[in-house]
């Protein structure tokens, strides 16, 4: 089940997350129109506004195989066993969005598996995105 699949592989990466500073580690897995998986985790800088987020990296890998399309996005955030929900920070919305449809499915997850299924278009109604910028 790709859920379980997204989520196995999230939970794996989580822990090369590299957080000093936050102490605070996230995976997101995203499976592309191909049905390939791409996982990122995020970096903490010491400058840190220079962090990158899981979601930033994830699309980053999927970009970097040449896909251009998120079917699914699960994030996994928090400290095993801390019960905490991460949903995708504003910045990631908008990133998620350059490549998302309205009702792309976002799984947020704690450390038992998915708790909450959403939408792109929940997370971020009414989202400034590629189809602003096309010329008519
Ligand atoms: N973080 C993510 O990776 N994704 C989000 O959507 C929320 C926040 C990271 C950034 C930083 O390393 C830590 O979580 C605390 O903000």
């Amino acid at each position: 089940m790709l859920e379980t699949q997204l989520f196995d592989a999230a939970k794996r990466v989580r822990l090369n997350a590299y957080v000093p500073y936050s102490n605070f580690p996230v995976a997101c897995a995203i499976q592309s129109e191909s049905g390939k998986i791409y996982l990122g985790v995020n970096v903490d800088n010491a400058s840190y506004p220079e962090t990158a987020c899981a979601e930033a990296n994830a699309i980053g890998a999927m970009i970097s195989a040449g896909e251009r399309q998120v079917k699914a996005v699960l994030v996994l955030g928090g400290h095993p066993g801390s019960g905490v929900l991460c949903t995708p920070c504003g910045g990631c919305r908008q990133r998620l969005g350059e490549f998302s449809q309205s009702d792309t499915p976002v799984y947020v997850c704690s450390d038992e598996g998915v708790q909450e299924v959403v939408t792109f278009g929940e997370l971020l109604p009414r989202a400034f995105g590629p189809s602003n910028l096309e010329q008519k």
